[in-house]
């Protein structure tokens, strides 16, 4: 048999998805499984969006254009105005959600060895996308103590290489739920003029900040207008994962020229779901916005539940739907099998995240675990519950905690 090359050898198994085996033979069991594993909401699609799609008519499902559809330019940059964010429709480039666009993102800023500045933890298929791209990622390393902020600007010179093309930033943050403070974000801006780097924003969590907070979205910085490219997508905010829509906005010339070369090898973005979220972006607002509340509730369940499991001492997240936090275990990957496997506390069980995928540096996060908010929040305070009792049975290895 020929060899696979080993840049697709090196990309990681997603650690939110691999334990779906467990999880399917403790169902198989008899076993309920509450998944806090995965940041696929729980809530209904709007029916607006769904009514959109009922009323499509449409005999053929052509190829829409590379760049998206007209009005899905449009609507796009009507979403854009409603948070006072100034992108034209020809700045904005529909992608297969936000997945697709950083994808593409990273290749033209820093493809072929080029060197990306991210805070890990991170979102962890940023892995996956800057090994599709080959880019280096230099991780920022953020640690549960300080909140997962990094504080200090000589936190950022003192990544710098030569090779740095951009700074990576998920604001609200996946998967640690950090809000960065104005000074953190100036202290990025300044660095990326410094360097000359380009800021990647991901801000698909833009609407989640909780106790009364606001994301300041670096499209503010005017002095950085050029080097900003903002990530967006229909996915978290009106819990429409599989609508795969997304886009970049820029209002650099070159980079959304080049981009669109990469559109184009694609072809399109799909015709009927880019045409049912234009109602939602028009209009949608106030529409994720009312879900914070919901999530600001689940977010106190689930700190309060880690907070009364011993040793723990949870980070409160300021923004998105999930929430990072060290357990007194020295393996999390195996606690979160040994949940699956070997473990039920009245009919029920657990399946976790496993911190360590969510690092880029190897060997960090193995005692931490990520929770996402995808459950009301009875169900989220039981889902604890059940983690208190099996932190008490588990056979491996527990560890003190610092934190
Ligand atoms: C921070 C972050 N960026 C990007 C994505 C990908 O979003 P999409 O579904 O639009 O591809 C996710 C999905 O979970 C995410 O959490």
């Amino acid at each position: 048999m020929p060899l696979l090359s080993p840049k697709s050898l090196s990309l990681q198994a997603s650690p939110i998805r691999k334990l779906a085996p467990h999880a399917r033979a403790a169902e198989a069991r008899g076993t309920e499984v509450i998944y806090v594993n995965i940041g696929q909401p729980d809530m209904p699609t709007p029916p607006e969006m769904i009514a959109e799609l009922h009323r499509l008519s449409l005999e053929t499902l052509a190829y829409a254009p590379s760049e998206g559809l007209p009005v899905t330019r449009e609507a796009w940059s009507m979403f854009f105005r409603s948070w006072d964010i100034e992108f034209a429709p020809d700045e904005i480039l529909v992608t297969s959600g936000a997945s697709e666009a950083i994808t593409i993102i990273l290749s033209i800023v820093a493809g072929g060895g080029g060197e990306v500045l991210v805070f890990e933890p991170c979102y962890t298929n940023y892995l996956s996308f800057a090994a599709q791209a080959d880019v280096t990622m230099a991780p920022i390393t953020l640690k549960v103590e300080d909140g997962y902020h990094f504080g200090s600007i000589d936190r950022l010179r003192a990544s710098i290489t030569p090779k740095s093309k951009a700074i990576l930033l998920c604001n609200p943050s996946n998967p640690t739920g950090t809000v960065y403070t104005e000074e953190e974000l100036e202290a990025v801006a300044q660095v990326a003029l410094e360097n000359d780097l380009f800021v990647i924003c991901d801000e698909v969590y833009r609407e989640f900040v909780f106790d009364g907070g606001k994301v300041r979205s670096f499209t503010e910085f005017s002095e950085l207008a050029q080097r900003i490219i903002v990530v967006d997508s229909v996915s978290k905010r009106f819990n429409a994962c599989g609508v795969r829509i997304g886009c970049m906005a820029t209002h650099n010339r070159e980079i959304l020229d080049v981009a669109l070369r990469f559109c184009q090898a694609r072809l399109s973005v799909a015709t009927a779901e880019q045409l049912m979220v234009v109602p939602m972006l028009e209009n949608g607002r106030a529409y994720s916005e009312s879900l914070c509340g919901e999530y600001e509730k689940r977010r106190d369940a689930v700190i309060h539940g880690l907070n009364a499991i011993e040793g723990v001492n949870a980070h409160l997240s300021e923004g998105s739907f999930y929430s990072m936090t060290r357990l007194p275990i020295d393996s999390c990957e195996e606690f979160a099998v040994f949940l699956l496997r070997d473990f039920e506390h009245e009919g029920q069980t657990v399946c976790l995240a496993p911190g360590e995928g969510f690092y880029v540096t190897p060997g960090l996060g193995v005692d931490e675990v990520r929770v996402a908010f995808m459950y009301d929040a009875d169900t989220l305070m039981r889902a604890m519950k059940i983690l208190n009792a099996a932190v008490g049975a588990y056979p491996g290895k527990l560890i003190a905690t610092t934190a």
